[in-house]
């Protein structure tokens, strides 16, 4: 009961490492732990491709939006040449913070003693600096952070020496093929703050189980429901992510018993009969059904908090119909109704793990894609 004396023995973890069909739980403090988020920080996020959005929020040269991503500040920003940039949002004169919220700037300018830099980060003015011996404009820059896009995926490196981004998407990227990701429009983004640890939220994103009960009266009857008969497999590929595909009729993004678009016209192959939702390892979550792409942002701010954004994209087919925006607000009453449903669970289910009394659980063959996703955090926090 409570903490062990080392919450990194690899011992605690044996049952969380069992096959799906004999396996516990993460311990409860994998949830809780200052110490336990710590190293994630230090051996996940710090480490590898972290998702913080689509470009589609920044379209324009000058456009940009400051992020908070497990405690790092952010400014995200297009560029002259129209390519989404990563600056660290700290001053290179005494740190302070530069931008705030989301805008668009010509140049970003210090508020405390004036300094200017450019959109490329280049520091071009900082008064009475030339009394400065040796001082060159040329090595204050602003920090970058190296930035890659997948199909208008915006994803940060902070290590900077993590494989490319076309590699850790690996073939997902031929999964989601069909859905012209390329060429979705964003629509809407929604941000909320959520009392969960982040796994607290991929865990329930890709877990079917939870959908009869807690989306009972708005996703589970009718179609969806073949999540529940049907468990699903989960799909691993050459990138690191984890995937399951369902096969439905009708679509994934709307309430039970209301009626959208047709299906996008680029879809082909499997994504005609149904809909693909992958995790992209952290905890990019990415949702793609037939008639709209959705996805969701985690970005961690603490063992027990996250700031979610919940991001929903439309074919730009789609986008130019005359009825696109009379009937779109049902897709996004389909977003508010299921996200509140699951930020509520989420907060209830950290309430209980964050208790002294809480211990590792059994799993049903339903958490499969949870179960894989507490094994990857596992072989870099712990180890393999
Ligand atoms: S802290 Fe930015 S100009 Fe001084
Ligand atoms: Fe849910």
């Amino acid at each position: 009961m409570g903490l062990p004396e080392n919450i990194f023995d690899p011992r605690h973890y044996a049952g969380a490492r069992q096959d799906v069909r004999d396996a516990t739980t993460l311990p409860p403090w994998c949830y809780a732990s200052e110490s336990f988020y710590r190293r994630e920080i230090e051996r996940i996020f710090m480490k590898t491709w972290c998702f913080v959005g689509h470009a589609g929020r920044i379209p324009k040269t000058g456009d940009f939006a400051c992020i908070d991503y497990a405690g790092a500040k952010l400014i995200l920003l297009r560029d002259r040449d129209g390519r989404p940039r990563a600056y660290a949002n700290s001053c290179r004169h005494r740190g302070m913070a530069l931008l705030e919220g989301e805008g668009h700037c010509r140049a970003i300018k210090c508020g405390y003693h004036g300094w200017t830099f450019g959109l490329d980060g280049a520091l071009v003015a900082a008064p009475e600096m030339s009394a400065t011996p040796g001082f060159d404009a040329q090595d204050w820059g602003l920090k970058e952070v190296r930035l890659e896009t997948f199909r208008n995926l915006m994803f940060v490196d902070f290590s900077g020496t993590a494989p490319p981004l076309v590699r850790h998407i690996g073939d997902l990227a031929e999964k989601l093929a069909p859905y012209d990701l390329e060429n979705q429009v964003l629509v809407r983004r929604t941000e909320y703050d959520v009392a969960c640890n982040w796994k607290v939220y991929v865990e329930n994103f890709m877990d079917y189980y939870h959908t009869p009960t807690v989306h009972r009266t708005s996703l589970a009857s009718g179609d969806l429901s073949v999540y529940h008969r049907n468990p699903p497999t989960v799909e691993r590929g050459t990138g690191e992510y984890m995937s399951l595909y369902a096969k439905h009729k009708g679509t994934a993004a709307l309430l039970v018993g209301a009626t959208g678009f047709p299906p996008m016209p680029s879809l082909s192959r499997r994504a005609v009969e149904g809909s693909t939702f992958a995790c992209v390892f952290p905890c990019a979550l990415l949702a793609n059904t037939k008639d709209c792409v959705w996805h969701v942002e985690i970005h961690p701010r603490g063992p027990d908090r996250i700031r979610l954004a919940v991001g929903a994209c439309f074919h730009p087919e789609t986008v130019a119909r005359p009825d696109f925006q009379e009937i779109v607000g049902r897709y996004y009453q389909r977003w508010d109704v299921s996200v509140k449903e699951d930020n509520d669970v989420n907060e209830l289910q950290q309430r209980g793990v964050s208790s002294p009394l809480a211990e590792a659980g059994r799993v049903s063959p339903m958490e499969a894609l949870s179960h894989t996703h507490r094994n990857w955090v596992l072989d870099r926090v712990i180890g393999r």
